[in-house]
């Protein structure tokens, strides 16, 4: 990803993701179903941190970690030589290389673990995790496939163990801001929710630079594969491995959980009832087996739709947004947050006009019809017009950890939990079988899975 659209990526997703750690929890966030366990760690101990994965994403969630006080990373493993060297580094030579995540899971001074491997590794990694006595952030979509999500929630629950899944955007103040003002009802009804992701460049549509020191000694090929079928060496693969349906539920898994985990968030929503989506890969053939171009729609319960769509052919609006459409005003949410009154008002001219005459001027004798109609007769009045926030401080990600780190002390719930985290990986998933089956797929609340 180029520089400039990770910086698009990032505030999109700092600045713009849902409310904070604290008002979540306020507000019932979490599902609180893992029972109340004593601390492994008092509430004045350091939490030590072990990193599961040391690609992109996890050198930037080490920077987080390291502004929290109270928290050390005294572990990382890789299949990469190259990424754990930068993260020792990172951590100024203190962190410890263990050889894989088994030898960081048997490391009992080792309290919680962060694990940022490809999308394929994620539910083999928690549940060996929970199973071992770590508390978990573990990065978004939780799940690879949707089966795996009720394994996690009962590993967790049986264990009693904390897991935060690590969509950030919804720590962000902004976020939460929007969940206030729809929750106010200062949207009026809201019946739609536009959310999209559009990139136009090889590294925003993931095709990253391979590190030129990539050979048998420094990548481990066997290490990264684990649960995915077998093949030989491919360092495209394994550098560009969400371009490949054996390891990444593409623009679905990738994008657009962060839009429903921010969705459900602001909308006080949980899941889809029904999802139909489309996927072409029209553009980047060579490089992929996923579509670079997905349309989708979800019905939810909860009254309303949402158009989740996704190009990479072209970024005329900003990288990401929303637009929470309410019969009283919009929320639209990118590189910040701004809400839009609807100042609306009934014009039938061109209806009543085609009436013989003295209807129409009976019509508009009307004083209701000539106050709501014709503006012109009315005593004039100032509307309020729009509205613009803007979020500073802390970034959504440093928030979501210091929600895990509390939790991890406390023992409550933290915001994005084991339920929380399949349900909106499980949307991805829902709607790659919807492209893969042409037709509409459904949720069975009951089960927490696709209907059959
Ligand atoms: N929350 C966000 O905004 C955000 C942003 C980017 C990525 N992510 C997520 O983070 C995760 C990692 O993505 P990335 O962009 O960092 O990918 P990446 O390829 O840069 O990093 C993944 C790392 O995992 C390593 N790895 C593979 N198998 C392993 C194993 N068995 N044990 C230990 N390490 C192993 C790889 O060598 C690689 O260095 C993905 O799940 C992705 O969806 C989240």
């Amino acid at each position: 990803m180029s520089e400039k659209s990770k910086i698009n990526r990032r505030q999109f997703i700092q600045r713009s993701a849902l409310g904070s750690a604290a008002m979540g929890m306020a507000l019932g966030e979490g599902h609180g179903e893992a029972p109340e366990v004593p601390a492994r760690v008092p509430a004045s101990d350091k939490v030590t941190v072990g990193m599961i994965g040391v690609g992109a994403r996890a050198q930037e969630l080490m920077q987080a970690i390291m502004t929290l006080p109270g928290t050390e990373i005294v572990g990382v493993c890789d299949a990469y030589k190259g990424r754990t060297d930068r993260a020792v580094a990172r951590t100024k030579g203190r962190a410890k290389v263990y050889k894989d995540y088994k030898e960081i899971l048997a490391d009992k001074s080792i309290d919680t673990v962060v694990i940022a491997t490809p999308d394929h590794w994620h539910a083999t990694i928690a549940i060996d995790a929970v199973r071992a006595g770590k508390d978990v952030y573990i990065e978004k979509p939780m799940t690879y496939a949707v089966e795996e999500g009720n394994n996690i929630i009962a590993e967790v629950k049986k264990t009693g163990r904390i897991l935060q899944v690590g969509s950030q955007g919804m720590s962000s103040r902004t976020q939460q801001k929007a969940r206030e003002i729809i929750a106010s009802g200062k949207l009026g009804q809201v019946t739609m929710v536009r959310a999209f992701y559009n990139r136009n460049t090889a590294s925003g549509a993931w095709i990253y630079p391979i590190p030129p020191d990539a050979s048998p000694q420094t990548v481990n090929w066997e290490m990264f594969l684990g649960p995915a079928p077998k093949r030989s060496v491919d360092y495209a693969r394994f550098f560009r491995w969400r371009c490949y349906r054996d390891y990444s539920g593409g623009i679905a898994t990738d994008l657009f959980v962060h839009l429903v985990t921010s969705i459900h968030f602001m909308m006080n929503a949980k899941m889809p009832a029904n999802f139909v989506a489309m996927g072409q890969l029209y553009r980047w053939k060579e490089s992929r087996d996923v579509p670079d171009t997905v349309n989708a729609i979800l019905e939810y319960p909860e009254g309303f739709t949402a158009n989740l769509s996704s190009t990479f052919n072209n970024q005329l609006s900003s990288e990401g947004g929303f637009q929470i459409l309410g019969t009283k005003g919009s929320l639209v949410l990118g590189n910040g947050l701004s809400f839009h009154p609807e100042i609306v008002s009934e014009d039938n001219r061109w209806i009543v006009e085609s009436w013989p005459e003295t209807l129409e001027e009976a019509y508009y004798k009307d004083p209701k019809v000539r106050s709501e109609e014709l503006p012109n007769t009315r005593e004039p009045e100032v509307l309020a017009g729009e509205e613009e926030f803007r979020e500073i401080g802390f970034d959504a990600t440093i928030l979501h950890f210091r929600n895990f780190f509390s939790c991890v002390k406390t023992r409550k719930q933290p915001l994005q939990d084991a339920l929380a985290g399949h349900r909106n990986a499980a949307c991805a998933h829902l709607i790659n079988q919807s492209i893969r089956e042409r037709r509409m797929v459904s949720w069975d609340v009951g089960k927490e899975t696709a209907k059959a």
